[in-house]
């Protein structure tokens, strides 16, 4: 694969004997990578924001079970897939609504379905690990390629959060068509919200775009209505956390207000998003688990205290945007468009074989 000439930031990887984490909740002060030793501080950087982001998640957790489980004394395979299992299911609650989690924690477990020794099953770890980060990076190139093709020169696209290079293995997937865009020297403006409680948009998507000189704009949530009328947006691409069987789509909370503000506009809104993504279990958006976060994050910014003791505080971080008002959901396999709840069946059909 071409390595573009300007940077395009990764968070995670993996170094045999620990994990190397970019800090997110230290940029874009400082670019800091960490050391993760062991189980407990791979749950503690995912649960404290440390490293966030769907599949950035999922990858940092397989990364997680693999590197412990190669340190497990049990001998006897029985026993060592039992310790496996449980280690599965404390990493898969360090989060609840991003699937990728599951998903790459599933995908180890299976690739120890056949083993027939401790040593086998430990190399099967790693290697599933390092190709579910292999194969995110190649997907989210694909989904650039896709998005980008939605996009005419110098159209001004607005994002909330960060679905970007330091939320995957490279690249991102809402912020793909602009790395995609810089290569080609295709010009595109990038308005990025700010993305309140804990300001992803604005410390870690600016930030990771400047890194690679895309043209990049920062406003406040409250700004989108007022930037779109002014600044003439002609799209809005975000990422996902997790997409039901119909296509209702759960994101950074705020993501559903954009929503609603593009039909008013009438202007394209689009999800960008793995198929690691879908949830098929899920029938509709409903169904998804929402996480509430400590009133901290709204009560408290930069650490101090900027509202009232003891205030009732409603802190969900995601929401869910309902299929209808979603134009398009980019994957590595393309754009689909009207009926989610056939095209996602259709998407996740066996491949026919030859
Ligand atoms: O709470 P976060 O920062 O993990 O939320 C992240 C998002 O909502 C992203 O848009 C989503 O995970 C897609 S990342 C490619």
């Amino acid at each position: 694969m071409l390595q573009p000439s300007f940077i395009v930031p990764r968070s995670v990887e993996w170094k045999d004997t620990y994990i190397s984490l970019l800090d997110q909740q230290k940029l874009p002060a400082a670019a800091e990578y960490i050391r993760l030793n062991n189980i407990k501080d791979v749950w503690e950087a995912i649960q404290s924001l440390k490293v966030r982001g769907a599949p950035a998640i999922g990858i940092t957790a397989a990364f997680g079970l693999a590197l412990s489980a190669s340190r497990y004394s049990e001998t006897e395979i029985g026993l060592f897939l039992k310790r496996l299992k449980k280690e599965q299911e404390y990493l898969a609650g360090s989060r609840p609504t991003a699937v990728n989690l599951s998903w790459a924690l599933n995908r180890l477990l299976k690739s120890c379905g056949n083993v027939q020794s401790v040593n086998e099953a430990k190399t099967n770890l790693i290697h599933e690990a390092i190709q579910i980060q292999a194969e995110d990076e190649e997907t989210c190139r694909q989904i650039g390629e896709h998005a980008l093709k939605l996009f005419s020169k110098n159209d001004r696209i607005l994002t909330i959060c960060n679905a970007g290079s330091i939320a995957t293995a490279r690249y991102g997937t809402a912020l793909a068509p602009f790395y995609l865009a810089k290569e080609q020297n295709f010009p595109l403006q990038v308005f990025a919200c700010e993305t309140r409680p804990v300001l992803q948009g604005s410390r870690l998507t600016a930030w990771e775009l400047m890194q690679a000189g895309v043209d990049v704009t920062l406003i406040t949530d409250s700004m989108a209505a007022f930037t779109i009328k002014n600044k003439k947006i002609s799209a809005i691409i975000t990422g996902a956390d997790r997409i039901a069987k119909n296509g209702d789509t759960a994101n950074k909370i705020g993501t559903y207000n954009l929503a609603i503000l593009a039909n008013a506009f009438s202007i394209p809104f689009y999800i960008a998003a793995p198929l690691s993504t879908f949830d098929l279990n899920m029938e509709v958006g409903e169904q998804i688990p929402i996480e509430e976060r400590d009133a901290k994050e709204i009560t408290h910014i930069a650490g101090t205290q900027v509202s009232p003791d003891g205030v009732q505080v409603f802190n969900p971080a995601f929401d869910v945007t309902p299929a209808e008002l979603i134009t398009g959901i980019v994957t590595e396999k393309g754009v689909m468009r009207g009926n989610y709840s056939v095209k996602i069946e259709e998407l996740f059909l066996p491949e026919p074989s030859v």
